[in-house]
């Protein structure tokens, strides 16, 4: 598994330190504040683990789980919701957390279906990774945690055709493994 991964972008402790920094800025922010967390599956599972685990505000989490790749390495546009209920937000302060902001397409979807079933006080975006094209997107992210290019990324949540995501950290897969 870690051959099939070119260049390592962010090891484990780089990606501890930077939570620990975005964690205290979303501590300051909701404190006092009904809040609800909102993690889009699978992806944010590593993510949101640990940065939850920094902000020590009494909080709600619920998820949502999404499919928006197919398998491939790009969205084709069309979000599918896997699950059953939506999440209770209606007079909460929501945080969605997802791994990464790429064309904006699952996040524009999952938003607008929140805001149509429901009356959130608030609602903003919180992602670990922004590729660079993200800057282009409809939705913006309010906290990010990392810029980076284009490349395809995998590890710490991130998956290539759900494999990788186990990985502690974050690289770049080899061009060879894409597509094959
Ligand atoms: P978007 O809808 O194009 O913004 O894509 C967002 C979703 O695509 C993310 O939640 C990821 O699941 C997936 N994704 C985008 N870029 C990458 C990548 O480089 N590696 C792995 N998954 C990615
Ligand atoms: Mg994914």
């Amino acid at each position: 598994m870690r051959d099939d991964v070119e260049t390592i972008l962010f090891h484990e402790q780089t990606i501890f330190s930077r939570l620990d920094d975005l964690a205290a800025e979303i501590t300051e922010d909701y404190r006092g504040k009904e809040l609800t967390v909102v993690a889009v599956l699978n992806g944010s599972l590593m993510f949101m683990a640990d940065l939850l685990r920094r902000i020590p505000l009494p909080l709600k989490l619920d998820c949502v789980r999404v499919a928006s790749y197919h398998g491939g390495t790009e969205s084709r546009g069309t979000v599918t919701f896997h699950q059953l209920a939506m999440p209770e937000i209606n007079g909460r302060h929501v945080l969605i957390l997802d791994d990464i902001l790429d064309s904006g397409r699952t996040l524009h979807a999952i938003r607008a279906r929140l805001c149509a079933e429901c009356k959130p006080l608030s609602l903003r975006i919180c992602v670990l990774l922004q590729k660079r094209a993200a800057q282009l997107a409809a939705v913006p992210a309010d906290y990010v945690g990392f810029q980076i290019g284009d490349e395809f990324v995998v590890g710490y949540g991130l998956d290539y055709a759900e494999h990788y995501r186990n990985l502690p950290f974050i690289g770049v897969l080899r061009s060879a493994i894409v597509g094959r």
